[in-house]
């Protein structure tokens, strides 16, 4: 061990990675109790969260109660919800929303209410109105108001346009008496500087949301490339049911549109899905119509386009007030007109788009992962609340109970890094030369090849043959991309391109290993549902370093 002079290294409590809802609620309640870094590799704000138009789904209502949102839940999860991990979290809802507003979140009201109630939405699966939100940008609202208290917090620190690349081990961290195998902080990348800093902390939280840019037609922003999840993977952590991609059913479908997502929330309020023909085809799929989850909307919409060779589907929204569509959903009408598209008068064009990974890195009701001293929140997560399909809204509740949940369970933490002399293993810091990189090019066809073999064969609907083509392909890209990574770690488009190339082949590595369809896995070969389902569990070969050889072999039905 070494101390390595070059590397600039910071210490702090707790070191969260990611600066989305889930991020910065855990940093506003983990800083009552000590110092937290949050590192983000953007803008603080660009995440995940920010573009969450729908809102949180929590049972504020009186004519609504804990027991329907449970079950409405487990109905969407499709048998693999944990049971109690929802009860929890659904009880929680409430005194969850409260805090929020203490933060200064403004959730639209109800017009005209004497006891100016909250104006509830309705989204696909919910049994019933239960979704605040603040009209059509609540995330961005919980983003900005969530972002201010910690910048004025005197013991939170944002570090922006910092990424994270690898998680650090006692046994590279040289701290006396710190158990070898214990997670106690992370290797950054300054992406302005492309220098590596090191980043210790008594407990590191993973909160860098999911993956979405794997396909090429996707809700998510740039960002999501799940670093947080790949990051996890390399380090030998579990990871869980990565097969359950939640496709959007209605995504804007137009040539200048990039990842504009048209809210269930629109759906909500009486909007119907029309095929070319103009036909209301949902009520041939399910009793639940436009407000089935979202599983079965967007698997009706992918056999109506196969069937009629169509390119996409319309949101129609024509026999609703027009005052109605403008006041609710403002933003959504205004970047519609953008595009030259008049949402309250004519048929909107929608097709789905990948646009959540309800499985992740595994966790326990305190957020623990299966490494001591690692935690993941958020998307990043797989908790147990989403099971095979997430119910619409839940996200950003599930985000804020397992950030309380973390923060909780910190309370009575020994300082492990805090306070200790640091000498960290040079190797885990050493700025090898970053070329000056590939040509672009290069990049960008790996890049499109990942997302396009994603979306041509691991898409709503699969099937074998198809996800072993797609498994095949990916792994020669891998290979090329892990060589382009070794010639220049510090290039910070490379990383993204690895982590989203692994987690292209885990996705596929999960979905082979489903023998049934559930929830938002179909495929063609096992169209059933097991008697007893299981959780597909995924673990790095801890015999082969830095590789995945035989994941095959690690990964196993329950
Ligand atoms: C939406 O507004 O349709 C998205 C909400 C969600 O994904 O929960």
């Amino acid at each position: 061990m070494s101390a390595h002079s070059h590397n600039e290294s910071f210490t702090s409590r707790c070191l969260v990675v990611g600066s989305g809802i889930a991020g910065l609620q855990f940093a506003l309640l983990a800083a009552e109790q000590g110092t937290v870094r949050v590192v983000t590799k953007k803008e603080s704000r660009e995440s995940n969260t920010n573009y969450a138009q729908g809102g949180i789904a929590a049972a504020v209502s009186p004519l609504d109660d804990f027991h329907h949102h449970v079950q409405d839940t487990l109905m969407a999860g499709d048998g693999l919800c944990n049971e109690e991990v929802v009860s929890r979290m659904v009880e929680a809802g409430p005194r969850l929303i409260d805090r929020l507003l203490s933060y200064g979140i403004q959730f639209s009201r109800a017009e005209n209410d004497e006891d100016n109630e909250f104006e509830l939405g309705r989204e696909g699966g919910h049994s019933r109105r239960r979704v605040l939100h603040c009209k059509d940008l609540t995330g961005r609202e919980i983003e900005e108001r969530l972002l201010a208290a910690c910048v004025g917090h005197p013991n939170i620190k944002v570090d922006e346009n910092h990424m994270g690349l690898e998680l650090i081990f006692g046994h590279q961290a040289g701290l006396e008496g710190v158990d070898a195998e214990r997670v106690v902080g992370c290797v950054v990348l300054d992406r302005q500087t492309h220098r590596r800093k090191v980043f210790l902390a008594d407990a590191v939280v993973l909160a860098t949301g999911g993956c979405g840019k794997v396909y090429s037609y996707t809700s998510n922003p740039d960002i999501a490339t799940g670093d947080g999840l790949a990051m996890a993977f390399r380090a030998g952590a579990e990871l869980r049911n990565l097969e359950f991609v939640q496709f959007h059913p209605t995504c804007l479908y137009h040539p200048r549109a990039k990842s504009f997502l048209i809210s269930e929330a629109v759906r909500g309020e009486g909007a119907v899905l029309i095929n070319g023909r103009e036909e209301q085809f949902m009520s041939r799929y399910h009793p639940m119509q436009d407000l089935a989850p979202r599983d079965v909307v967007a698997r009706s919409i992918d056999r109506e386009l196969k069937t009629s060779g169509d390119q996409c589907v319309f949101l129609d929204l024509r026999h609703l007030s027009r005052k109605k569509v403008e006041d609710r959903f403002p933003n959504l009408v205004k970047q519609c007109a953008q595009f030259g598209i008049d949402m309250a008068g004519q048929p909107v064009p929608v097709v789905p788009a990948a646009h959540y990974m309800c499985g992740g890195v595994s966790v326990d009701l305190e957020a623990r992962t299966s490494l001591e001293g690692l935690y993941a929140i958020g998307e990043t997560a797989c908790t147990g609340v989403h099971g095979a399909n997430r119910l619409a809204s839940n996200s950003l509740l599930e985000a804020v109970f397992f950030a309380d949940q973390a923060a909780h369970a910190l309370e009575n933490m020994q300082p492990v890094v805090s306070g200790n002399d640091l000498s960290v293993d040079s190797s885990v810091l050493d700025a090898i030369p970053n070329n000056s990189g590939p040509e672009v090019m290069v990049l960008e066809h790996d890049w499109d090849s990942v997302r396009r073999i994603m979306w041509d064969y691991v898409g709503i609907v699969r099937d074998r043959e198809r996800l072993d083509i797609a498994l095949a392909r990916l792994r020669q890209i891998r290979k090329t991309v892990e060589d382009l990574f070794r010639e220049n770690l510090n290039n910070p488009d490379i990383v993204e391109l690895r982590n989203i190339s692994l987690l292209a082949e885990l996705i596929v590595l999960c979905a082979r290993d489903r023998q049934e369809s559930r929830g938002l896995h179909f495929t063609l070969d096992y169209p059933g549902k097991l008697d007893q389902p299981g959780d597909t569990i995924i673990l790095r070969n801890h015999a082969i370093a830095g590789e995945m050889a035989s994941c095959k072999e690690e990964a196993r039905c329950e």
